[in-house]
């Protein structure tokens, strides 16, 4: 059985106006259907792509094409991006289906489970196929879950505007124009790809992308237009700190930004409550020679009484301390007794007495004190020793 074409409808007829006044240069035309945008698009850009994942809508909408006399149209059959040459475009459009449907029966109106799954993919590849100063035209509806289709755009690294709404029937429905943020035509042009948000610290965010094929994460400021202190501070720990195997690698750093590789693996928690007596004893030891490390470079990282988001911890037991941005000089680091303070907690306790890993706060306390006071060799020793003989 063929899947029907959709018939331009108002939604439709609402975004070819627009379509009319921002097609130029190369179009690429999503889910052309009866292939009324690309075909609108074709009279005044000088190449457009026309794609469906619909055979039939790509019968339907040559056949526009034919009787207008456009020539400068392709069309492609593939499933969003799929099957898109590698080039940038000026403009992109799309009316994506975006009603919910679990079976996702007919690809014109339903747009996955909770209707905005197909929109979602396809922002979350349109920004790589676009030229910096082009735009992405669509539309969504009141049906759709907006706030969700906001969200995508901002983890994007986009911006949005809504251009036009319309109220019809039971529904509103909105075209909205798209475009790169100044941010992301800065990774752009540092040959980022796939760019997404991940998370933000306190002052920066931070960001995965593809360089040079290998994931990287970039901490940045969401506004590049002046480089913040902290991340020219970070940057400079980092530098410091990698000749020690310290800290994630950096990659590259920018006046206002920096990469760095990506860590798989296991925020600390996490990795004590599953792993054995004798793993959790090698990861404490080896947290605590970066501390010691860190102690005598006089850098104080804070945070490490608790460090739930600071320590990642991969598939061969080795440990990065992420997140220096708070970290500063000091004649008096307390990166030693701070981790000290950590694996004597109540967090840990419960945990550890599973493993039968029974470990005497007060001996801890007394070593860390004296360390504190002095910061002697020996009884940084002797803390360590009796970690070993636990
Ligand atoms: C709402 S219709 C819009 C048709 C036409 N562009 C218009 O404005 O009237 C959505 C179109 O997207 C196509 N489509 C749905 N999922 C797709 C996908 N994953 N890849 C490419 N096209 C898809 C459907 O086949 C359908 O032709």
């Amino acid at each position: 059985m063929s899947t029907p074409v959709y018939l331009p409808r108002e939604d439709s007829f609402m975004l070819l106006e627009q379509v009319k006044k921002y097609s130029k240069g190369n179009v690429l035309d999503m889910g052309t259907g009866s292939g009324i945008q690309g075909v609108g698009a074709a009279k005044t850009a000088k190449q457009v792509y026309a794609i469906d994942i619909n055979p039939q809508a790509l019968v339907a909408a040559k056949l526009e094409a034919d009787i207008e006399k456009i020539k400068n149209i392709e069309f492609i059959e593939s499933d969003l991006f799929e099957n898109i040459p590698k080039i940038k475009f000026d403009l992109i459009i799309f009316n994506p289906p975006y009603l919910p449907d679990e079976d996702f029966e007919d690809p014109a109106l339903f747009g996955g489970k909770r209707g905005y799954e197909v929109l979602g993919k396809f922002l979350d590849s349109s920004a790589d196929f676009l030229n910096d100063e082009g735009h992405i035209l669509i539309t969504s509806s009141s049906l759709t879950k907006r706030h969700k289709v906001l969200e995508i755009v901002k983890n994007n690294l986009l911006e949005l505007e809504t251009i036009e709404t319309q109220h019809i029937f039971f529904e509103d429905l909105y075209i909205d124009l798209i475009k790169k943020s100044e941010l992301l035509k800065e990774f752009h042009k540092n040959k980022i790809s796939d760019l997404k948000y991940f998370n933000h610290g306190k002052r920066g965010m931070i960001f995965t992308g593809i360089h040079k094929d290998k994931k990287i994460a970039i901490k940045a400021k969401k506004d590049t237009s002046k480089a913040p202190l902290s991340i020219i501070k970070e940057i400079q720990f980092l530098k410091k700190l990698n000749k020690y195997d310290i800290g994630p690698k950096l990659v590259f750093t920018k006046e206002n930004y920096f990469a760095y590789e990506f860590v798989v693996g296991k925020f600390i928690m996490e990795f004590l409550e599953i792993s054995s007596k004798k793993n959790i004893k090698q990861i404490i030891l080896k947290i605590f020679d970066q501390m010691k490390k860190l102690d005598d470079l006089k850098i104080n990282k804070y945070e490490m009484h608790h460090p739930l988001k600071h320590v990642l911890i991969d598939n061969k037991n080795k440990v990065t301390l992420l997140d220096f941005e708070r970290a500063k000089y000091s004649e008096n680091p307390k990166n030693v007794t701070q981790f000290s303070d950590f694996i004597i907690s109540d967090n840990l306790k419960n945990i550890f007495q599973e493993k039968n890993l029974i470990i005497d706060n007060r001996t801890i306390m007394d070593y860390a004190r004296k360390y504190k006071k002095e910061f002697s060799e020996n009884i940084y020793g002797d803390l360590i020793k009796y970690i070993k003989s636990l």
